[in-house]
């Protein structure tokens, strides 16, 4: 088998953050190097603890950083309506025994991508205040991440406004850093993350898988498919952040198109949206490849394949 891709996971679990950890944690293609948590769906406690209750649930020996607690200019946002009160309601853990690194999330990612050789992927599934953080620390890791993986944005519409989906609202400077930086960008937005509905079959399927993983992955969809049908009506909810470390996994999971992108973050109304040229108007330089469609069926194997790497 070729190498291993060697990855980062910034997140803030979060229901799809949680199956994210999942399958980047399993998958025998990739070599998932540290968790570094950041605040998003709920405070930075929250989703720190959030992210040691999974490693430890799932058995996963990987290093969690904690990071920043605020965006880096604007007020903090939280997703409670969507991930509940501790931003991962639903399963019931055992007492919490794994604690967080000493070390600072943005000065984890500072060294560890300094002393790589540029081969590391860096996945962001939270706003993406850690790695924007990081760079300004040391503009000199743009050089050195192999590709920066996002869930977030959109080609059309948002999911908090009209205009813009979470992660890259709810820090838009954070993203507007890290799309300039230099370093090759991938953007999984809403455009696909809303086709992976996960419908009441696809929650029977993978509980069939009948291990701990399997488990968790039906009691997490739970609460997460209810407030989805609550708050947008969907029938299965969008299982947005694995989508990111799937493609990984199978680089043809996803249809990409190279675009210009540009965040918006001037505007009251707009604040937040990802600016998307698909038809090249502007003949600006491309900045981003941008999944513009995926394969559904291929990406539920995907899940299931990982959920079953996991022990009883
Ligand atoms: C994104 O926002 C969060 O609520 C989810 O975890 C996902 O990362 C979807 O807009
Ligand atoms: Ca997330």
């Amino acid at each position: 088998m070729s190498e291993k891709i060697k990855m980062i996971l910034d997140c803030d679990p979060g229901h799809d953050d949680a199956v994210a950890l999942m399958v980047a944690g399993s998958s025998p293609k990739l070599e998932l190097l540290g968790v570094t948590v950041v605040a998003g769906n709920q405070t930075i406690d929250n989703t720190v603890r959030n992210a040691l209750h999974l490693v430890e649930y799932l058995g996963l020996d990987v290093p969690v950083y904690a990071g920043c607690p605020l965006p880096m200019v604007r007020e903090r946002k939280i997703a409670d309506d969507i991930h509940g009160e501790s931003g991962l309601d639903g399963p019931v853990f055992p007492p919490l025994q794994r604690k967080a690194e000493t070390e600072h999330a943005v000065n984890y990612l500072v060294r560890t991508l300094m002393e790589s050789e540029g081969d590391i992927v860096v996945v962001t599934t939270g706003p993406m205040t850690n790695l924007a953080m990081a760079l300004r620390m040391e503009p000199r890791i743009a050089q050195k991440i192999r590709r920066i993986v996002l869930m977030g944005g959109s080609v059309g519409y948002g999911n908090v406004t009209p205009a813009a989906e979470f992660n890259i609202w709810a820090d838009g400077e954070a993203a507007q850093v890290c799309f300039t930086c230099g370093a090759p960008v991938t953007m999984v937005g809403l455009d696909v993350t809303r086709k992976v509905l996960c419908y009441p079959h696809i929650v029977e399927r993978m509980g069939a898988v009948g291990n701990r993983a399997g488990k968790l992955f039906a009691e997490l969809m739970g609460h997460f498919c209810r407030t989805e049908k609550e708050v947008f009506g969907f029938d299965g909810g969008p299982l947005h952040d694995p989508v990111t470390v799937a493609s990984l996994i199978d680089p043809e999971l996803l249809t990409l198109q190279d675009m210009n992108v540009q965040i918006e973050i001037r505007a009251q109304q707009s604040y937040g949206r990802t600016n998307c040229d698909s038809f090249d108007y502007l003949h600006l330089p491309h900045t981003a490849q941008v999944a513009v469609d995926i394969d559904v069926e291929r990406f539920w194997d995907i899940i299931e394949d990982a959920l079953r790497r996991y022990d009883a």
